[in-house]
């Protein structure tokens, strides 16, 4: 009964979640870009852009975001702060001493690196085109940039300044079109006064997976003290060794040699250690220990991509118990509530400066935690895999779960106490038949 519940609601779970989306963990997840209209200079004016990442557990790490528009008419870029455009375009169309900074039609801007030049800087600027989530770090979530622009030639200002097709140049985003909101505010003398810009606009972008990555990058594998089996990630999970185009490394030696990334260039494609289930990411659950009213848990987690150091990770973990989270070891923890009171849901990351990063594979290619939760008489219970996790997900991206008919099993439970009568009745059954 209890495993064939367990199978109906993670088969929900699997079918209900996000593919185009929308995360049940995270259902208002945004980013958000504010485009504030701050003076009209008559032929130019001047904008602050920002960038909000509104999502409880998703981050944007290197190389970074690099957010494009499509200007309405022939705008340009005179001067830009807090970031730059990657490529100055076709200016010829302007005539004078100096040059803008950019004219082309769609710009792409990338933001500065930390320690940037002063006069360069705006506030909240420079960070690398780094955004943390914003349960992770309140103060790394927000970039902004600020840019001075020829208006367009002609007589088009009736719709507004407003550019169109905004893209966060990050796989898995989409931006909708921009809306008018209510201009932003800021105070002033310390609260006693208010000043407002001219204009605001806003673009929701917001992530599907599915659009990021057809195929998962993390897989989960369980284990309890009291079986010797460890139930491995899925095979294929991420990607089958046998098929044709998948690379794999046997181990570190045998990598070829690698040009690594620098900062603003394209993400490489995963390099992993070759392994059945083909995961850059491996997730690994053991209930380790039963005490009298606690239980402990512990959660490794294995990086077997040669080429990444995931740096600001997360991990999202939905378990019934977690409203009775005790204590926990060695990572951070925040609960996540999404649907108000109900705590089943929780966020782990590294600790600055000891874990935060997650190396590349290798014997330091690893983090890991325990955690005691308490149980609660009610529901607490070893059988039917109810210690296992619902659901988990790396960096946003939700991880391949075993079936749950395979969880390590309690000696003599569930399926053998009802399974036993089953085959002795057929015994016997033989027995008569035979004799
Ligand atoms: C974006 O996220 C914020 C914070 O969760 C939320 O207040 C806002 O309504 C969201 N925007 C949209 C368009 O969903
Ligand atoms: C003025 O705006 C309209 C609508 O956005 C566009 O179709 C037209 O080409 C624009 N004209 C000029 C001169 O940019
Ligand atoms: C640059 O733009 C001008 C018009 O603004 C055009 O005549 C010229 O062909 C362009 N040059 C190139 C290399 O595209
Ligand atoms: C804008 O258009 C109006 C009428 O169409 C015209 O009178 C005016 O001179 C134009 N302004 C500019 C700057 O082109
Ligand atoms: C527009 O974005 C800002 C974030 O800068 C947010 O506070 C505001 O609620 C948004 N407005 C709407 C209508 O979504
Ligand atoms: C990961 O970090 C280690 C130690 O800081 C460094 O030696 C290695 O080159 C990094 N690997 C990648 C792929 O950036
Ligand atoms: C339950 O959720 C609330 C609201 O998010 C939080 O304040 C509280 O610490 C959570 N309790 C546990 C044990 O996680
Ligand atoms: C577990 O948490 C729930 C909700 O916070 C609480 O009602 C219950 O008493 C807790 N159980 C134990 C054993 O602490
Ligand atoms: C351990 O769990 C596995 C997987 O569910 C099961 O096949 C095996 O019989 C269990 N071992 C014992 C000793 O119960």
């Amino acid at each position: 009964m209890g495993l064939l519940f367990i199978f109906i609601s993670s088969f929900l779970i699997t079918t209900i979640s996000p593919s185009y989306g929308y995360d049940p963990l995270d259902p208002h997840a945004n980013i958000t870009i504010t485009w504030d209209l701050m003076i009209d200079n008559g032929d130019t004016y001047d904008v602050k852009v920002s960038l909000l990442n509104f999502q409880l557990f998703r981050h944007i790490e290197q190389p970074g975001w690099k957010l494009s528009w499509t200007w309405k008419g022939d705008e340009a870029i005179w001067g830009i702060w807090g970031a730059e455009a990657i490529q100055q375009g076709n200016c010829s169309r302007i005539k004078g001493p100096v040059l803008p900074h950019c004219c082309e039609k769609q710009p792409v801007i990338v933001d500065l690196m930390p320690g940037a030049r002063y006069n360069k800087q705006v506030a909240n600027c420079c960070k690398g085109g780094v955004l943390t989530s914003m349960t992770q770090d309140h103060s790394m979530y927000v970039a902004a940039l600020r840019m001075n622009v020829n208006k367009a030639s002609g007589n088009n200002t009736s719709d507004g300044f407003m550019p169109v097709n905004f893209n966060l140049g990050l796989p898995g985003y989409t931006c909708g079109d921009p809306f008018q909101v209510p201009p932003s505010k800021f105070k002033e003398d310390g609260s006693r006064r208010w000043t407002q810009v001219l204009d605001t606009w806003n673009v929701t972008c917001i992530y599907s997976q599915f659009r990021a990555s057809p195929t998962p990058k993390c897989c989960v594998s369980l284990s309890a003290f009291y079986n010797n089996t460890i139930v491995p990630c899925p095979q294929c999970s991420c990607n089958c060794q046998e098929l044709a185009g998948a690379k794999c490394v046997k181990s570190a030696k045998a990598l070829p040699m690698l040009e690594l990334p620098h900062a603003n260039e394209e993400e490489p494609q995963p390099l992993v250690r070759c392994s059945k289930h083909m995961c850059p990411i491996r997730v690994h659950w053991h209930v380790k220990q039963s005490y009298r009213e606690y239980w402990r848990v512990k959660i490794t987690i294995t990086n077997l991509n040669f080429v990444k150091n995931y740096s600001k990770w997360n991990l999202v973990v939905l378990h019934p118990n977690f409203r009775n989270v005790t204590q926990v070891f060695s990572f951070n923890y925040h609960p996540l509530s999404p649907y108000g009171n109900i705590n089943d849901t929780g966020m782990f990351w590294g600790i600055p400066y000891y874990n935060e990063m997650l190396l590349q594979s290798g014997p330091s290619g690893n983090v890991q935690t325990e955690m005691l939760l308490q149980k609660d008489p009610g529901t607490f219970t070893f059988r039917e895999g109810w210690t296992f996790p619902r659901r988990i997900s790396f960096n946003g991206d939700e991880c391949v779960m075993p079936p749950p008919d395979e969880y390590p099993r309690l000696p003599n439970s569930g399926h053998s106490a009802t399974v036993r009568p089953l085959i002795i009745l057929l015994l016997l059954l033989l027995l008569v038949v035979v004799l």
